[in-house]
C-alpha cells in the first residue's frame, strides 16, 4: 500500500516498541478531520489483524457526520469523547465469541492511528441495542466497541479526560512482576539462565 500523501513515511523504520507503549487512550481531540488517505490506512490496518483460523470475522462502520457522532456518543455512559471525534470506527463481529480475534483488530487501529498522531479511545455502547439499531447493525452481529479517533488536542488530557481517568485508570499500569509468573502460574522469581 502507497504512503498517505502529506504525511511523513513511518516505515520501514517505523519504531514499534515506541508507538506501543507510549500509545494511551485520549479522549480530547482537535477539529482537524483526518485525511482520507490515512484513514484508510488506519482501516487497513485493522483489516490485516490475525484471526483464528483466518476468519476474519469483523465489519467496520465509519461514523464522520458530526451530528451522528454526537449521537452515538449518546449509548455509552462513558463515550462522551465520541462525540467530538473526528471519526469513530463501530467494530461490528459476526458472533460474540470473536472476542479475542476483535481485540487483535481494535488494537491494530488504535496503533496504526498512533503511528500517525492521531489519539484514540474506546467506548463501550452500555445501551449496544439502541447503538446497533442506529448504526443499521443487524440484529445477529455483535457490536464489539466504538473507538473515536482525532489529533490530540494540544491542551492534553481535558478536564473530562482527566475525571473519566480517576475513576478509570487511576492506578495507571501494574507493575510488571505483579502479572508474570516463569514456567508455573504464581512463579514469580526469574528462573536461572540455562
Ligand atoms: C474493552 C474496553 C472498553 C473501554 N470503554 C471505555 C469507555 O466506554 N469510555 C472510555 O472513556 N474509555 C474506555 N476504555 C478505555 C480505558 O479506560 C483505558 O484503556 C484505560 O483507562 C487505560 O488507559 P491508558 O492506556 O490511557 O492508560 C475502554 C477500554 C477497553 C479495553
Amino acid at each position: 500500500m502507497r504512503e498517505p500523501p502529506g504525511v511523513p513515511s513511518n516505515s520501514p523504520d517505523v519504531d514499534a516498541y515506541r508507538c506501543v507503549v507510549t500509545k494511551r487512550d485520549l479522549r480530547s481531540f482537535t477539529d482537524r478531520p483526518i485525511e482520507e488517505p490515512v484513514l484508510l490506512k488506519i482501516l487497513h490496518a485493522g483489516r490485516m489483524a490475525g484471526s483464528s483460523r483466518n476468519r476474519q470475522p469483523w465489519h467496520f462502520v465509519v461514523i464522520r457526520e458530526r451530528s451522528r457522532l454526537r449521537e452515538l456518543a449518546t449509548f455509552g455512559r462513558f463515550a462522551h469523547h465520541v462525540a467530538t471525534a473526528a471519526a469513530a470506527i463501530a467494530l461490528v463481529t459476526e458472533d460474540a465469541g470473536a472476542a479475542f480475534d476483535a481485540g487483535r483488530c481494535a488494537q491494530n487501529i488504535m496503533l496504526a492511528a498512533w503511528s500517525w498522531g492521531i489519539a484514540s479511545c474506546p467506548a463501550t455502547m452500555h445501551q449496544g441495542s439502541e447503538a446497533k439499531a442506529f448504526l443499521s447493525i443487524p440484529p445477529d452481529r455483535t457490536l464489539v466497541i466504538v473507538i473515536s479517533l482525532g489529533y490530540p488536542h494540544p491542551r492534553g488530557r481535558g478536564a473530562i479526560e482527566r475525571a473519566a481517568l480517576r475513576i478509570l485508570a487511576s492506578r495507571g499500569r501494574r507493575p510488571l512482576a505483579s502479572m508474570l509468573s516463569w514456567e508455573r502460574y504464581g512463579m514469580s522469581s526469574l528462573p536461572m539462565a540455562p
